[in-house]
């Protein structure tokens, strides 16, 4: 690895900020929001007087890596007509509706909702032409796209770039609502805005895998190692395209068989006149858990002191006044996050700043358990999201059901939440002398239950798991090349080329993502995954709702990042 031990001195910072700053809606993952919204809290006056150095000695702080192929690097960067050229490709992209809803079907070239992404892959292959001509080009999982860029060197293992094709539907209602229309992609240029779903979550980085890979043919760039470019299709839904592509790459390659995988989650935030990169590390888990209560019917003029609704509720309230417990883990991507944040500046909370400078870690858990937008960095989150039960004012419900939606700690596994919710679920049936079953799997029937108590005249509790997912495994950051790539080139391009033309501070640090990508069908492939554009996020894309909304500058960072990436990538990497 060369200049990777060039780190830089940096300022001690003391000072703080001491005006009052308006809460913004921070970009990508919630996760990220979460960590990133703080930064621009209410910020205190006050005279503690511990020593910021002391919260973690050089995290954060990355040299530089020289680029490794330059020759549009400027163009890129600061051409204003190539800038709009990128942007005008967003913005088409934009305009193919490509909405996944939770109940589309399987794909099929009949039907409408597919017809819009069989058009946007005829509208990619017009935009970049040199790509298309060097590239194989292969569908899997329906409308998924895998880009084989040939490396000279087939001992060496692939690189991974992915993204998703798919965006979440717009509220019909809210149509509206929008400054300018959803679908429409329009620029305004005095704001260096991009409008319309997607822009934001997630064609932008579609377009700048493509479009850096276009450049770099152009320029005449040959990898020596194989590029795999994996553009999922239902990411916003089941996922499943992704699956597909990860087996269809893993026939390909077989296990463990590729360098390094970037997809979205994380980018670089500008704070304080500094830039933050956050490249995702890791995922909490997921579990859906359906639990159903069936009690006998009858006539409600003559009905138990509980119904099963009655009962469910209890259940309920007995859920929801146990929450998990927080726990600080040190290898915890998210402490990370929260220590570099401290120390540089972009968080400023004097009470996590002591706690990290003294490194009371139970005084840190209890603050932070306080704090919506961190505790569930640190702890499983339970959220009664769907709930259904009855059918008549004169009938007794049979069934009442609740879903009960968890984001899975770090720290814990789905067994573990899978035991809490058991917890309150045996208390309750043994209160009102119910059975209980637990079913694992969407389409499972009673027949394929695991009984835990037998069914009585009062009826069952059933236990459904749906989509359980285990946390993802953390990738490696210090001390490895992967990492160390990826973090000396958003140093590079940050620092030395800055926009703006000032030098910046630019930090680097792992962060932790509460949602999932479709990277949780790829651990078969790698240990190295790492959600993280390399653009710089703009406050307030809103994603998911009215006006999302990108910026050039941001689109363009993007571009600009993966052109030097894929370069660097292939330059700089050792590892077979
Ligand atoms: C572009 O943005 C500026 C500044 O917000 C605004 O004044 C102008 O009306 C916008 N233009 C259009 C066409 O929406
Ligand atoms: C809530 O939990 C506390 C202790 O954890 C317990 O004392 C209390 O009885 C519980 N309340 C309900 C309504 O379950
Ligand atoms: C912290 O995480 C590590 C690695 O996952 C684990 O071995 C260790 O037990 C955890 N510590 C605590 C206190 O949970
Ligand atoms: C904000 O940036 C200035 C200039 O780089 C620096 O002196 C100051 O310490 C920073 N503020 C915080 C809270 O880190
Ligand atoms: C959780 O794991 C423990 C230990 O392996 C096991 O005994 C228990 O049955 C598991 N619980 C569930 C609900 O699967
Ligand atoms: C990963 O490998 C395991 C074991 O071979 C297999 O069961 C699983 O389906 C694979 N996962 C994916 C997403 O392909
Ligand atoms: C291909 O890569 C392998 C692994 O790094 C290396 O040993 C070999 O020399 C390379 N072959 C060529 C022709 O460069
Ligand atoms: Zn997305």
């Amino acid at each position: 690895m060369r200049r990777m031990s060039d780190y830089q001195p940096l300022r001690e910072e003391r000072a703080f900020l001491q005006k009052k700053s308006k809460r913004v809606l921070p970009a990508l993952v919630v996760a990220i929001g979460a960590i990133i919204g703080l930064a621009s809290l209410t910020v205190y006056k006050f005279s503690y007087t511990g020593d910021k150095k002391d919260i973690c000695t050089e995290c954060g702080i990355y040299g530089p890596l020289k680029p490794a192929f330059t020759n549009s690097l400027d163009e890129i960067m600061y051409d204003s007509e190539y800038k709009r050229g990128v942007i005008d490709k967003l913005a088409g992209a934009i305009q193919i509706p490509t909405e996944i809803f939770d109940d589309t079907p399987k794909p099929s070239p009949d039907l409408a909702v597919w017809k819009n992404f069989q058009n946007l892959h005829i509208y990619l292959e017009e935009q970049f032409p040199l790509l298309y001509k060097t590239l194989d080009v292969e569908n899997a999982g329906g409308y998924g796209l895998l880009y084989t860029w040939k490396g000279s060197n087939s001992s060496l293992k692939p690189l991974v770039l992915m993204a998703h094709q798919d965006v979440v539907p717009v509220d019909p209602n809210t149509v509206g609502s929008w400054t300018h229309p959803p679908f429409s992609g329009f620029y305004n240029d005095t704001e260096d805005l991009i409008y319309g779903r997607g822009t934001a979550d997630i064609k932008d980085m579609v377009i700048s895998h493509l479009e850096a890979s276009e450049k770099l043919i152009k320029d005449g760039f040959k990898p020596k190692r194989t590029i795999l470019i994996s553009l999922g299709c239902d990411e916003e839904a089941s996922g499943a395209c992704a699956t597909d592509l990860a087996k269809h790459i893993e026939k390909r390659y077989g296990r463990d068989s590729i360098y390094a995988i970037l997809d979205e989650g994380g980018g670089v935030v500008e704070r304080n006149g500094s830039f933050f990169a956050v490249p995702v590390t890791a995922e909490k888990g997921y579990l859906d858990a359906e639990i159903t209560l069936f009690a006998p019917g009858g006539h409600s003029s003559v009905p138990p002191d509980h119904t099963s609704i009655g009962i469910l509720s209890k259940l309920m309230a007995s859920l929801e006044n146990d929450t998990y417990q927080i726990l600080v883990n040190e290898t915890n991507p998210a402490f990370d996050t929260l220590k570099c944040f401290t120390k540089f500046g972009a968080i400023q909370d004097k009470n996590i700043e002591k706690h990290l400078i003294e490194g009371s870690i139970e005084k840190l858990e209890a603050t932070l358990d306080y704090k919506p937008e961190f505790k569930y960095l640190f702890k499983t989150s339970q959220a009664l999201d769907v709930i259904s039960g009855g059918v008549k004012a004169n009938a007794l419900p049979e069934s009442a059901t609740v879903l009960v939606n968890n984001r899975i700690a770090l720290h814990s596994s789905v067994n573990e939440t899978l035991e809490h919710i058991l917890l309150h679920v045996r208390d309750t049936a043994n209160r009102f002398d119910l059975g209980i079953k637990v079913l694992s799997g969407r389409d499972a029937t009673e027949d394929n239950s695991v009984s835990l108590k037998p069914d009585t005249v009062n009826g069952r509790i059933v236990i459904k798991l749906l989509d359980p997912l285990e946390p993802a495994p953390i990738s490696p950051t210090i001390g490895s090349e992967v990492w160390n790539i990826i973090a000396g080139t958003t140093v590079s391009m940050y620092k030395e080329k800055a926009f703006g033309g000032k030098e910046a501070n630019v930090y680097v640090t792992p962060a932790l993502s509460t949602g999932n990508t479709d990277t949780k069908s790829y651990w078969n492939l790698t240990k190295k995954i790492y959600r993280y554009s390399g653009g710089l996020l703009i406050d307030g894309t809103n994603e998911h709702t009215v006006d999302e909304k990108n910026s050039g500058r941001s689109l363009i960072s993007s571009v600009a990042f993966m052109y030097q990436y894929i370069s660097n990538v292939d330059f700089y990497s050792t590892e077979s």
